[in-house]
């Protein structure tokens, strides 16, 4: 069995990961060690196993001991540890949730949906680090799989409706926290329906830009509000999370001719969906049934939606696909620039595919 070490498990991807490996009996297949950067000696978690207490995660030797690594601790602990890892000689699989190693020319990113091919190779050519991709990058690629695999896109645009989970745990108690300061503002004239709205919504407003209104973690208001900036800035006015568009899809997919991906990251009042509104530049005219065929066929968990509103409204949002690893896409439909142009809609959960599920499943094909 692969002697597995398992990094940052208690922190929210990790606990998303913890259930998916218990849901799809991941423990069965590996032979687990619980690492702690704070708390080693003490009770590892419970996976139905007996495994041995929380190792600690910068003990180099111990870690050395691994098959393989799969940390969710974060960037920063894999920019120290993993370096001094691999100095020491160390030739273990490491699988990672942080961006820390995804540019490296070293490594893969993972999404077997769509580029197993990919990994294949690597790993038969003696890849051994591995990094999950930015969770809006792989979501359109988990909707839009197929349109890639039939070579169909010259070029995409992706506008984003980014959730709170994608800042971190923190940042979704805020936005809740937001949302019950406009709730309380609002206060009892929102149960008498003849209270004018608009009185209401200068309160609304008042709390938004009142000093005492939770910001800390944003940096601005979301409840109510949105943000058109996520992480930093880049070149040429893009922040990093648009210049990952271009960067990680064509990496994921290991094109040989770039596609152009670029477009505007947005942070939205969702919990933990991310949305994104694409304009998709087909190569050339195909038809509209022959390209929902292919969303549909792309991957197993894209659905393609049909372009109605009873369908969308039910199927197409952050509260119909939160918590499961569907990937549905709609909206799908010709632009009036021409036939070549294709307008779609997608929704996914950024913690599953778009975080853990990419982790569990390359540990599953390194020990198949
Ligand atoms: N950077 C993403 C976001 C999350 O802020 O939504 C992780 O890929």
């Amino acid at each position: 069995k692969l002697r597995t070490g398992l990094i940052g498990w208690r922190g929210m991807v990790g606990s998303v990961l913890m259930d998916r490996m218990k849901e799809e009996k991941d423990f069965d297949h590996i032979d687990p060690l619980f690492y702690s950067t704070s708390q080693a000696g003490q009770k590892a978690p419970d996976v139905g196993y007996d495994v041995p207490a929380l190792a600690d995660a910068y003990d180099l030797t111990s870690l050395k001991n691994m098959d393989a690594v799969i940390c969710c601790q974060g960037g920063a602990y894999t920019e120290k540890v993993y370096p001094e890892l691999r100095k020491a000689g160390w030739k273990g699989y490491w699988i990672d949730a942080a961006s820390t190693l995804r540019m490296a020319p070293d490594s893969e990113i993972i999404l077997d949906p769509v580029n197993r091919a990919v990994l294949d190779e690597a790993l038969s050519k003696g890849v051994k680090t591995f990094a999950g991709g930015n969770c809006t990058v792989s979501l359109m690629l988990m909707g839009l799989g197929g349109l890639f695999e039939n070579d169909a896109v010259e070029w995409l645009t992706s506008m984003t409706y980014q959730s709170a989970s994608g800042a971190g745990a923190r940042n979704m108690r805020e936005l809740l926290l937001q949302m019950r300061e406009l709730g309380a503002a609002a206060g009892a004239d929102l149960d008498n329906p003849a209270s004018a709205i608009l009185d209401i919504d200068r309160r609304i407003t008042a709390k938004l830009n009142d000093g005492d209104f939770p910001v800390d973690n944003f940096g601005a208001p979301l409840a109510g509000s949105l943000i058109p900036w996520i992480d930093k800035a880049v070149d040429d006015g893009q922040t990093k999370e648009e210049w990952k568009g271009f960067a990680e899809t064509n990496k994921i997919l290991r094109t040989k001719t770039p596609i152009e991906v670029d477009g505007i990251c947005v942070r939205v009042g969702a919990m933990r969906c991310h949305s994104q509104a694409l304009t998709i530049k087909l190569k050339k005219d195909i038809p509209l049934g022959d390209i929902e065929d292919m969303i549909q066929n792309g991957t197993d968990w894209s659905d393609l939606i049909n372009n109605n509103k009873e369908d969308t409204l039910e199927y197409l949002s952050p509260a119909a696909v939160s918590g499961t690893l569907r990937v549905p896409v709609g909206r799908v439909r010709k632009m009036r620039m021409g036939g070549e142009y294709l307008s779609a809609f997608t929704v996914g959960d950024q913690l599953l595919w778009g975080a853990a599920e990419p982790l569990r499943r390359m540990m599953r094909i390194i020990v198949e």
